[in-house]
C-alpha cells in the first residue's frame, strides 16, 4: 500500500467506528468515495451520515450526494436519478425507491442527512452511492444494518 492509502485507511477507521450511528464519508475530486462499506446497528433509533466533499470542483461539474436505496433498488434509482436535475439535487421527487438523501455538494462543502433506520433489515444489504449523471458507477458501497 502507498502513503495515501495507508492514510486514508487510517481516516475511515476513525471516522466509521463499526456500528456508529453517526457515519461521516468523503468524496473527492477524482469521483472517489473513501468508503465502500458502512455498518449501523439496528439499535440507532436514526443515523446521520455526514458527507465531506474534500475536493475543490464546483457542484455543478463534480458534485456529489449520498443516496441510500435497497441493492435492487439501486440501478433504477440511479438511472431516473439523472432526469431530476441538480435542482432535485439528483434524487427523484417523492419516489419511495430512495430510503435517506443528501443535497448535492461542491469541493470544500459539507452535508448531513438524519434518517430512521426503523424499516431497515438487518442482515439485508443496501446501496449507498452518489446520484449525480455518471458517478454511481464508481461512487458505491454497501450499507449494512447490524443487529
Ligand atoms: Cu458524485
Amino acid at each position: 500500500a502507498n502513503a495515501s492509502e495507508v492514510a486514508d485507511a487510517s481516516v475511515a477507521d476513525e471516522w466509521n467506528a463499526e456500528n456508529s450511528c453517526d457515519q461521516v464519508i468523503a468524496g473527492n475530486d477524482m469521483l472517489q468515495f473513501n468508503l465502500k462499506e458502512m455498518k449501523v446497528s439496528a439499535a440507532c433509533a436514526n443515523v446521520t451520515v455526514t458527507l465531506k466533499h474534500t475536493g475543490v470542483m464546483a457542484a455543478e461539474v463534480m458534485g456529489h450526494n449520498w443516496v441510500l436505496s435497497t441493492d435492487a433498488d439501486f440501478m433504477p434509482v440511479a438511472t431516473a436519478a439523472a432526469g431530476a436535475g441538480l435542482a432535485n439535487n439528483y434524487v427523484p421527487v417523492g419516489d419511495d425507491r430512495v430510503l435517506a438523501a443528501t443535497a448535492i455538494i461542491g469541493g470544500g462543502e459539507e452535508t448531513s442527512v438524519t434518517f430512521s433506520i426503523e424499516n431497515l433489515s438487518a442482515g439485508n444489504v443496501y446501496t449507498f452511492f452518489c446520484s449525480f449523471p455518471g458517478h454511481y458507477a464508481i461512487m458505491k458501497g454497501s450499507f449494512k444494518v447490524i443487529a
